[in-house]
């Protein structure tokens, strides 16, 4: 069978969607987890964008390997330089190279002639292949480019030592069949095609993505290059999961064989969708929360009697826990490590007791604690401290049906200061953000904000996401307590520390433009 490699953009192309801003631990744990669902190939980042980038793109080399990791470049010696610096410590490195070939990107971006893009590829490659072992070369924008001109620079990048051509459906506008065709013809056209492999990377703005991948997959592409949750640019790019799990189920029909591992596909869902603050739509296939639900009774009946009348895909084929394991308040330190190891975590000692602390704080006021309550502490912990930032010391929020919202609120700083102010508000959260407002000093602008409970029951956390944009950066951020105004307030600043991260970041080095 043929075997297709799954080349994940997760921490590139996803991390590019509008109001995602995933700080250095954030990436390093998507890695891992894309580790453990065996992608072949993890682009770990855009290295000469930013500082920011850079630093998580070398971090992610230097710790993964057993996948290839690749950074983004232009068709510059400058960005080839970086991701060389970024992704030599790398297990497998290589480089992915792009310059747009369509007419549309030539006249009016790059304002070059298609001699001059080619001139440019043609010394990119070779300038890259000093340093990288593998350099894939990808067409912006090739399934609006004219395809003589497209065999033509695809024929010259190989001869100068590209080993993987990709096709990317960048602006989401091709259509199955055209895709395919596009695969075909160069298949046809171009006389050294058969030194590389051909990859496929689609977005999403007609909803073709996933089915586009499958037609190149059909039409000669041995490489899919997609997101977990489908995230990126605009409407996203191709659903890993739902590639993966289609040629699974439809083996009959595919006759291709991948490295993944299927049962992780859950929890790197879960994962991206927490640290990012994208959400899963409900009826998302194969990760949403009702993509193994049956609710006509007619359903219900039928999967009781024999489950394959109405469920193609096993929920514990892609990892959704049957059972949830519970701790309580008389569990241990030794009990709490096991099990956050069989969640997937990686803790160090210090995390462990700090968690250790948090969770006993919580079995106090609650009997059982989930999985769900435990990896919420673990955010907490691992991700959603921002130790040189602003903490919160404390809330007090006064509510009456007749009276007017008032919150004090008390905030450490990065040096220690305490910081503490007032406001009032048209209800309890604006009444807490006016007054986090005030300790900021920064004009700050609540795009979203959404609730949601950890579990169910009375006693259960309450999680809160918002979206907000503070200094031109817009950012989310995310809080989890047993009071709604405490996590409402946790979100909030941990939004705004994420603004401050970002801009000390960026330093000398202002991001790049990203494609
Ligand atoms: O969509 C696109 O064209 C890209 C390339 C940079 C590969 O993301
Ligand atoms: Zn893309």
């Amino acid at each position: 069978m043929r075997k297709i490699k799954f080349f994940d953009t997760t921490l590139r192309d996803g991390e590019q969607s509008a109001g995602v801003n995933l700080n250095l631990q954030e990436k390093l744990e998507i890695a891992r987890q894309l580790e453990r669902l065996r992608v072949d190939i993890i682009e770990a980042g855009f290295p000469a964008s930013s500082k920011g980038d850079f630093e998580a793109v070398k971090q992610i080399a230097e710790t993964v390997r057993t996948c290839s990791v690749t950074g983004l470049s232009r068709s510059v010696r400058s960005d080839i330089d970086a991701a060389w610096e970024a992704l030599k410590g790398g297990a497998e490195p290589r480089l992915h190279l792009f310059i747009a070939t369509s007419p549309i990107h030539m006249v009016h971006k790059l304002r070059m002639t298609p001699e001059q893009v080619i001139e440019a590829a043609v010394e990119a490659v070779k300038y890259a292949k000093r340093f990288f072992p593998i350099v894939q070369w990808s067409a912006e924008d090739a399934c609006r480019s004219e395809l003589p001109f497209l065999a033509k620079i695809v024929a010259e990048v190989i001869k100068a030592g590209a080993s993987v051509i990709n096709i990317p459906d960048t602006v989401g506008y091709i259509t199955p069949k055209e895709y395919g065709e596009i695969f075909l013809y160069l298949q046809n056209n171009v006389p050294n095609i058969e030194k590389v492999s051909l990859s496929a990377h689609c977005h999403d703005d007609l909803g073709m993505a996933v089915v586009n991948s499958l037609s190149a997959i059909e039409h000669g592409a041995t490489q899919v290059e997609c997101t977990i949750n489908g995230i990126g640019e605009r409407a996203g790019n191709a659903a890993l999961e739902e590639i993966a799990v289609a040629l699974h189920i439809r083996k009959d029909y595919y006759q291709v064989e991948t490295r993944l591992n299927l049962q992780e596909i859950k929890r790197t869902s879960n994962l991206v969708s927490k640290l990012t603050g994208v959400v899963v739509p409900p009826n998302k296939a194969v990760v949403g929360k009702n993509a193994f639900a049956h609710e006509s009774g007619i359903h219900q009946d039928g999967v009781l009697k024999e489950k394959t009348t109405y469920e193609i895909i096993s929920p514990e084929l892609v990892g959704v826990p049957s059972n949830s394991m519970v701790l309580g308040k008389h569990s241990g330190r030794h009990a709490l490590r096991n099990r956050v190891e069989e969640l997937g975590y990686t803790l160090s000692d210090e995390e462990i007791n700090q968690l250790f602390v948090r969770f006993k704080e919580l079995a106090d006021k609650k009997k059982d604690i989930t999985d769900d309550d435990l990896i919420a502490l673990i955010f907490e912990e691992k991700f959603d401290h921002f130790k040189d930032f602003y903490q919160l010391s404390s809330i007090q929020v006064q509510y009456g049906t007749n009276q007017i919202p008032t919150a004090v609120v008390v905030l450490k700083d990065g040096k220690g200061n305490e910081i503490q102010e007032a406001a009032t508000g048209a209800g309890s959260v604006e009444a807490l953000y006016n007054t986090l407002e005030r300790c900021f000093q920064t004009p700050v602008t609540l795009l979203d904000y959404r609730i949601e409970s950890v579990g169910g029951g009375r006693d259960a956390l309450a999680q809160v996401f918002v979206k907000v944009r503070a200094h031109d950066i817009e950012t989310s951020g995310r809080g989890t307590a047993q009071d709604v105004l405490e996590a409402s307030a946790k979100a909030y600043i941990n939004a705004i520390n994420r603004v401050f991260m970002i801009e000390a970041m960026r330093g000398e080095n202002e991001k790049v433009a990203t494609p």
